[in-house]
């Protein structure tokens, strides 16, 4: 009699091929799922302020046919004129007011990073990439963490939605260039999205293969994203890059293609220890990868902030420890993002608040504060970069001379 063989291999791919048949069978029974999302709607009067200009000058440019007649919704016995952000950021252009970075500098690689889960990268990041296409900048939203939270926030399903080739994988593992198919636009027109999806969790073991660590054309591993990054960094102002709560492949990558780490820490005593093996990874990564680590500042962003007494004690010991490091705003403990990670949504794109206006107002005025914050130091970075790179021209011409 022949031995019954346990064919561990075989047994992996026919339940992979099943799999793969329920998750099809999943999709029909839900009818599919890509939720289209809308922008909120407001008057002329916000329209006006968020254009820099007033609310006659649009109507005359709508009058004159510079801009295309406004939607309108009934209000009692009048028309009244509607907005999105996207109408706003068509309104700039015709009176020349599009944001846009200084033509001798390079799009900012941000990167909301840490260790520790649960301190608000995903949420920070997804609010501060909006936050830059509401002011009119060419923002690209790169989803590292294969838990997907923000790719859902943008309506997609990973894995039923997106396939093979729409997400960050392919171009760490097999060409740089290929991060440009992944690339989604999104319901806000100067926002696109680079989506996850469960798969990039083999990332890690992929780049962790012997012949990956020395790859002729794609480079050691920890330098792929930002390889990629450059193929594409020619269409964008700002590139938003969100990573998971750990140390792995994709998060080494994240940092090695940063010019700006924001690290959000909640003060807490556990979340404040945590940061101190961080940095000593960081600075293992700078030391190993000198010549591609481009990191011009890291900044701590307080998150989660309550008004407790421990709250009070903790922050004062970080300031002593981090000091200038830490952001003057912070964000503060609030019952309008408590649910915006599970419900998928992001603020700036509520009409109505869940809880009342002032909570929502609030909490408005909180992300408002800190992403003009991380703007500031995004406009910074370029000036930086231009005067650094007049500097090496002067340098150049002189040795020449
Ligand atoms: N300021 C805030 N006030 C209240 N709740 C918040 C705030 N910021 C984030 N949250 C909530 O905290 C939870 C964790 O946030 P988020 O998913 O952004 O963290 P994360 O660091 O990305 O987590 P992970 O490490 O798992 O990716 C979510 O439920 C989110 O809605
Ligand atoms: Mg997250």
């Amino acid at each position: 009699m022949q031995p019954i063989r346990f064919n561990f291999r075989t047994i992996c791919r026919h339940a992979a091929e099943r799999g793969e048949q329920m998750q099809k069978r999943l999709l029909e029974a839900l009818g599919a799922r890509y939720q289209e999302k809308t922008l909120p709607a407001f008057g002329i009067e916000r329209a006006a302020q968020l254009a820099g200009c007033t609310a006659n000058h649009i109507r005359n440019l709508e009058t004159r046919g510079d801009l295309p007649p406004p939607r309108t919704v009934e209000a009692g016995s009048i028309q009244r004129r509607i907005y999105t952000y996207n109408d706003v950021n068509a309104i700039r252009t015709v009176i020349g007011r599009q944001e846009c970075r200084p033509d001798a500098a390079s799009a900012v690689r941000v990167v909301f990073s840490n260790l520790k889960g649960g301190v608000a990268k995903t949420t920070m990041s997804l609010h501060f990439a909006q936050y830059a296409a509401r002011e009119g900048f060419r923002t690209l939203l790169v989803d590292a963490d294969p838990q997907a939270t923000t790719t859902g926030a943008f309506g997609f399903v990973p894995d039923l939605d997106l396939g093979d080739g729409q997400d960050l994988f392919l171009a760490l593992v097999e060409a740089p260039e290929l991060i440009s198919q992944a690339i989604k636009k999104t319901h806000w027109n100067s926002l696109d999205l680079i989506p996850a999806r469960l798969v990039l969790q083999y990332v890690d073991w992929k780049l962790s293969q012997p012949k990956e660590l020395n790859h002729p054309e794609l480079g050691p591993p920890p330098v792929r994203l930002h390889r990629a990054l450059d193929t594409v960094a020619d269409r964008y102002d700002i590139i938003v890059v969100d990573t998971p709560p750990s140390l792995g492949m994709l998060s080494i990558n994240a940092i090695a293609a940063a010019n700006l780490i924001i690290m959000p820490i909640v003060p807490h005593m556990y979340d404040i220890s945590s940061s101190v093996q961080y940095f000593k990874i960081l600075e293992q990564v700078c030391e190993l990868y000198e010549e591609e680590v481009n990191v011009q500042r890291l900044s701590i962003l307080l998150t989660k902030v309550d008004n407790s007494t421990e709250t009070l004690n903790n922050i004062a010991v970080i300031n002593g420890a981090y000091g200038e490091l830490i952001l003057s705003n912070r964000m503060g403990l609030t019952k309008e993002l408590q649910k915006s990670a599970s419900d998928q949504i992001s603020i700036y794109e509520i009409d109505q608040p869940r809880g009342s206006r002032d909570t929502y107002n609030r909490a408005i005025m909180m992300l408002d504060g800190v992403n003009a914050e991380i703007l500031l130091a995004v406009r910074q970075h370029w000036q930086q970069e231009i005067l650094t790179r007049m500097e090496r021209a002067t340098q150049g011409r002189s040795e020449a001379s």
